[in-house]
């Protein structure tokens, strides 16, 4: 195997003679971020080896990744974190790993949706979801999710009828939405789910966490609508059982009829939004659910977690990002400065995916078919523009997710931008609620441990016999 200095030196692409004592990540304008990732997989090849985040943190220098290649070489516990002086107690002596963001931590098993990071696919209960976006409508991949299986006809209608007749809201929770007019969608809906919780006794919420996860997906979609018409200065428009749920989802957000083409590309978009696995909301909602904490309180939680920017609060920064962008040949300098200021570009990048996200598939074709059916082209074009010059980082698997293309189906049907987190929100529902069940039915407490690494155990000096602090850290 060459030197590691060799290695180092092809990885960043530089003459050996630059490789001093001093050389660390972003010494050199050579050593960015994107250099460091890729550096990162070269170790990785050259050493067979599996470099953690944290790792990837820790390998900041040359120095570093010398001292760590000669570990790998005459293997060490990896990653350990050993006692440091002086001893606490029985934790301090023992050596583990550090997982931070959970990241590559399974823990649990679950019947309900598989990714295939490698190969970019993802099925529901075995069930691809571009063949169910193809296929089935939203209400049967609801009943898949929950029920395990695909419903047979007559059972499919008697769920179509249960869930329909579910979308109404009480009157209490309308004047709730009319006070928070000014709230952002997600804002709003996270805090309606909650209050809904007034519609179910305590105790029959615990008991019943089936049919009031059903009742919650329903309702979903008539409080973002009702929160619209609110804030848009109209009157709610009343659910209509007679139509689908994507059909009357978009009837009621629009405030009129809508055509049978534009309900099916929402249903299908709902169909592939439906759920994700142990993504962050998810999760939440799980942690929830497992401290016996009721189903309107893990939803709340769930959806809490999903509005956030990095997960599914990343759809509208998209949208905002194309206006920043502003024209298809900013793009490029667009990316350049972002990468520049190690920020983010939104819309690309995965915890789990390192090859394409297989959601896109169907959003980049309905913005496109979209875009090209009302004319307006920029957005989606700045959106191309800004694939093309984020492709040298998708050999860094950071690719394009399913939150470049979605918002902007919906800007295009004329929705507000700020809608866009809330209807990828109504689509997970029945994510959140399969999660909650499998979580419910065979539950564990999901409690993990924090390294402590701050002071050493002390004395307390009573509050007159303490110095004058100058300065307060936090
Ligand atoms: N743009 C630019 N660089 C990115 C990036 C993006 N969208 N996503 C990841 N990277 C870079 C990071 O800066 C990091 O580089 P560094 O090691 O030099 O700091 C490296 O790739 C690893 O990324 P990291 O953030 O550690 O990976 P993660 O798995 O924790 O992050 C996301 C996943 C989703 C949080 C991240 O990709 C991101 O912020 N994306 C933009 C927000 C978004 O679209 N979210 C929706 C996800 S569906």
């Amino acid at each position: 195997m060459p030197a590691i200095e060799t290695i180092v030196a092809a990885a960043l692409n530089i003459g050996p003679d630059r490789l001093t004592d001093e050389l660390a990540y972003q010494s050199i304008p050579e050593w960015d971020s994107f250099a460091h990732v890729q550096l990162m997989l070269t170790l990785e090849t050259k050493l067979g080896v599996i470099i953690t985040n944290d790792l990837m943190l820790e390998l900041n220098s040359l120095m570093a990744i010398k001292d760590y290649a000669a570990s790998v070489r005459e293997p060490m516990p990896l990653a350990s974190v050993a006692a440091s002086e002086p001893a606490h107690g029985p934790l301090e002596s023992k050596t583990f790993n550090v997982h931070r963001g959970l990241t590559g931590v399974i823990f649990d098993h679950s019947t309900i949706t598989e990714i295939d990071a490698e190969y970019g696919r993802l099925s529901y209960r075995g069930y691809d979801v571009n063949d169910l976006a193809t296929h089935a409508s939203f209400e049967e991949t609801v009943a898949l999710l929950l029920d395990g299986e695909l419903p047979d006809a007559p059972r499919l209608e008697r769920f179509n009828r249960e869930l329909a007749n579910l979308r109404a809201l009480p009157s209490s929770i309308i004047d709730l939405l009319a006070v928070m007019k000014h709230a952002h969608p997600m804002a709003a809906l996270r805090t309606a789910v909650s209050a809904l919780s007034v519609q179910h006794s305590a105790k029959t919420n615990q008991l019943n966490t089936a049919g009031a996860g059903l009742r919650l997906i329903a309702q979903v979609p008539t409080l973002i609508a009702a929160h619209h018409a609110l804030r848009s200065d109209r009157n709610p428009t009343a659910p209509d059982p007679a139509l689908s749920h994507a059909q009357d989802f978009l009837r009621m957000l629009l405030g009129r009829d809508s055509s049978p083409e534009l309900s099916r590309l929402i249903d299908q978009d709902l169909i592939v939004h439906a759920d994700h696995s142990s993504n962050a909301s998810a999760f939440a909602a799980r942690v929830a659910i497992g401290s016996g904490a009721d189903v309107h309180a893990a939803v709340t939680a769930g959806l809490a977690v999903f509005a956030g920017p990095l997960h599914g609060g990343a759809v509208e920064a998209v949208l905002q990002q194309i206006d920043q962008v502003g024209r298809p040949e900013h793009a490029a300098a667009f990316v350049r400065e972002r990468l520049r200021q190690n920020q983010p570009v939104m819309g690309f990048g995965h915890r789990v995916y390192r090859g394409e996200d297989p959601r896109v598939r169907h959003f980049r074709h309905t913005a496109y078919q979209m875009s090209e059916r009302t004319g307006n082209t920029t957005s989606f074009n700045i959106v191309e523009a800004l694939v093309a010059a984020m492709q040298p980082c998708l050999r860094l698997g950071i690719g394009p997710n399913v939150d470049l293309y979605a918002g902007l189906v919906y800007r295009l049907m004329g929705l507000p931008d700020d809608l866009a987190c809330a209807i990828f929100a109504a689509g997970r529902m029945p994510g959140f609620v399969a999660h909650i069940l499998e979580q419910h039915t065979n539950n564990i407490l999901i409690r993990p441990l924090l390294h402590y690494n701050g002071p050493s155990r002390r004395t307390l000096i009573p509050l007159q016999q303490r110095q004058t602090m100058t300065s307060v850290g936090v």
